[in-house]
């Protein structure tokens, strides 16, 4: 079922009108469905029931505490790239024993950060980072458990913004240097091997780049093996894509099929680091129409939420769809809908064909749970935009609109000014 519907022409998020919460918040803010949230991340982890393993959500994707703190009840890890993320997953009840550490630029605070709080593992990225996890480790006099990332160059088929697992990316370690690597990790004193990490892209809309790299992974493990390294996690990383507009993209059952059957009877754990599967359609952006601005040739819904609170537009060309709060028997109209945000490439939508919006009217930009809030930025000093849980007929706010205060906290006037 899905969570955002409409009754009598009005939309509900759960048994909630959305134009209730925005009469009590004010515009814009995000919209989170509980039970939406719950429902993807059952049918992700209940997609792998056969094999040991183990969902390590991407906090990247959406790090608000209370959505990662319904997650930990859910039984879930978490995917992180920073102490920041590290920092929210503790506070949100993340045990962290399963926590995972990616990245490819781990500072060394951060790593003692990790290493005192004891995670499960990190997904190391290059021969430096090795060696500063060792140092690091040596230096608190602890272990570190590790995994190679390793870059299975295959094409994920995705926007090469977030293509990851290619030879041409930044990301992990080529297959031919993982052998190197591993032997060298051995040598280290304070380093065990426990695992092997890839992440072969985001918003994948097919099976094969998965299994693919899959395959390239266990000829590895099994070179290893005769190495005598043994491998006790292998984590495949994010990457399942979602419905933002036509897209097909793969039931998380056909995902874990085509994985189990690649994966044949094997003695490790797997890990998973899904986010926008997750998340992004439990979302929305609810934006007010500020003005409608006819020219001759373009009409504009003018909103009052910008490419800060949410771009993906702006930065992926990324298709959202946008849909009215409360339906309208006018007919539609083609528009851009387009955000206060002094550059051109502040919009949502363009030449959309869209209900006919008037002044006042609320907007939903649907499918924004992930990588929506987590992205957004105070660029025009425009403050961050609150977040909210809705749960059956209750809602809270999970994060609090900032302020013009919040905007200017930390910065000072020096003396000598
Ligand atoms: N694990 C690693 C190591 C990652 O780099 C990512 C995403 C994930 C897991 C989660 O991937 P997911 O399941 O969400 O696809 N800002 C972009 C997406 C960037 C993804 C970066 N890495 C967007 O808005 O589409």
């Amino acid at each position: 079922m899905h969570h955002f519907q409409y009754r009598d022409n009005e939309m509900f998020c759960e048994d909630v009108p959305v134009s209730k919460i925005a009469g009590e918040v004010g515009t814009p803010f995000y919209v989170y469905s509980h039970a939406t949230l719950v429902r993807h991340f059952r049918a992700f982890d209940n997609a792998f029931n056969e094999v040991p393993h183990l969902v390590c959500f991407s906090a990247k994707a959406n790090s608000n505490l209370a959505v990662l703190n319904l997650f930990a009840d859910l039984g879930s890890g978490l995917d992180i790239v920073s102490g920041g993320e590290l920092y929210r997953g503790l506070m949100a009840g993340i045990p962290p024993e399963k926590i995972v550490y990616s990245g490819v630029g781990k500072r060394k605070d951060e790593i003692e950060y990790a290493l005192k709080s004891n995670i499960l593992m990190f997904n190391i990225e290059s021969i430096q980072e090795l060696e500063s996890v060792n140092r690091c480790a040596e230096r608190l006099n602890t272990r570190a458990r590790i995994a190679l990332r390793v870059n299975p160059d295959v094409d994920p088929k995705t926007h090469p913004y977030i293509s990851t697992g290619m030879e041409k990316n930044k990301f992990g370690i080529n297959k031919e240097t993982a052998i190197s690597t591993y032997k060298a990790a051995q040598k280290l004193s304070n380093i065990d091997i426990v695992g092997i990490d890839c992440h072969v892209g985001s918003q994948l809309t097919e099976t094969a780049p998965f299994v693919d790299a899959l395959r390239k992974l266990k000829e590895l493990i099994a070179d290893l093996e005769q190495l005598g390294i043994h491998i006790s996690y292998l984590d495949l990383g994010g990457g399942l894509g979602i419905t933002y507009d036509e897209e097909t993209p793969p039931h998380p059952d056909d995902y874990a099929r085509a994985i189990v059957q690649e994966l044949g009877k094997v003695p490790f754990t797997l890990i998973f680091e899904p986010g926008r599967v997750i998340v992004g359609n439990a979302g929305a952006l609810i934006t007010e129409c500020l003005y409608i601005k006819k020219s001759e040739k373009k009409k504009f819904v003018v909103v009052d939420a910008a490419m800060n609170d949410l771009a993906r537009p702006s930065l992926y060309d990324a298709y959202h769809a946008i849909q009215p709060v409360m339906q309208n028997k006018r007919s539609p109209f083609i528009a851009d809908v387009v955000g206060p945000i002094c550059e051109s490439g502040d919009f949502f939508a363009r030449d959309r064909k869209l209900p006919e919006f008037e002044q006042g009217d609320l907007l939903a930009v649907m499918s924004t749970g992930a990588y929506g809030f987590t992205m957004s930025s105070n660029y025009n000093s425009r403050p961050r935009v609150p977040e909210v849980m809705v749960k059956g007929d209750q809602f809270h706010v999970v994060r609090e609109r900032e302020t013009c205060e919040s905007l200017i906290q930390g910065e000072s006037i020096p003396t000598f000014l």
